[in-house]
């Protein structure tokens, strides 16, 4: 008994990633960045403060993504919703691709990774929206992983605008309404190209989409912790990664082994 023990309190703090089955790493993983407010709020800071300190830890955790194999990460950063939180948060928010952005690329184009943004960018200053489409066009040609950020982007409206494309093609006579299924609704998303997300994590203890992914999470599964995103760690992330791999995922059908 002593013994057994012994063992199991010496193992590393950070053995989660030890733990993991290389071959059963989720080809695509999303994010809910949340949490940011809390945790200056409970520095007795302002909340830019929380969005400061959020920003500054994506770098580790994409890190940690590429290192286990993980193919995409799509981030949830700023909601269609977001707009409704006070100006100066706002602003403040939109500040922050910038210096981000700058110290970033150097990294992605390292790491031979593709940066893509999704969401309605033309409500986006247009200074930012040229850094995201210089960042994008930069790394274009890489063929690592895919980093993929949510930026004024909304769950509906990507299907609203889906929905219309597709009303154009049969407008135009191009597309039969018979000829409309799964994979033609696929196509027309802001990702068309990237599978299906298969693990869902968010942060701060709330236990909700929030309007993230609506078509592509389907069959996810989902991993919420109480961290909140400023103290989320790339050890945290190999916990739910780890947590994936003990799921059942019957998708409709009946239990496999894994
Ligand atoms: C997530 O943190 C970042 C954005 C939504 C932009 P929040 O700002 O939502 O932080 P909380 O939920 O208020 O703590
Ligand atoms: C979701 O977080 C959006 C992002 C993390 C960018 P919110 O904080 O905006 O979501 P709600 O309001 O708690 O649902
Ligand atoms: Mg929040």
């Amino acid at each position: 008994m002593l013994n057994l023990f012994k063992k199991i309190t010496q193992e590393p703090v950070d053995s989660f990633q030890d733990r993991l089955n290389k071959d059963d790493i989720p080809k695509h993983v999303a994010i809910i960045m949340d949490g940011n407010g809390r945790w200056a709020k409970q520095r007795g800071l302002p909340r830019t403060a929380g969005h400061k300190k959020g920003v500054g830890i994506i770098e580790s955790i994409v890190e940690a993504a590429g290192q286990t194999g993980v193919e995409m990460l799509t981030v949830y950063a700023f909601s269609t919703e977001n707009w409704n939180r006070p100006e100066d948060e706002i602003s403040y928010i939109m500040s922050l691709p910038e210096r981000f952005f700058a110290s970033f690329m150097p990294k992605v184009m390292e790491a031979n990774m593709q940066l893509r943004c999704i969401g309605d960018l033309s409500r986006l200053t247009p200074k930012v929206q040229t850094i995201i489409q210089d960042a994008m066009e930069q790394s274009a040609d890489n063929t690592g992983m895919i980093f993929n950020i949510a930026v004024n982007y909304g769950g509906r409206l990507e299907l609203v605008r889906a929905t219309q494309k597709i009303a154009q093609e049969v407008a135009k006579g191009t597309l039969a309404v018979e000829e409309i299924n799964e994979a033609i609704i696929g196509s027309h998303l802001y990702t068309p190209e990237l599978p299906d997300v298969e693990l869902l994590i968010r942060t701060s203890g709330e236990e909700r989409v929030s309007n993230f992914l609506l078509w592509q999470i389907a069959y996810a599964e989902f991993y919420f912790t109480d961290t909140l995103w400023p103290d989320f760690t790339p050890d945290e992330f190999h916990r739910a990664l780890y947590a994936y791999q003990n799921r059942d995922r019957r998708k409709g059908g009946l239990t496999q082994s894994k």
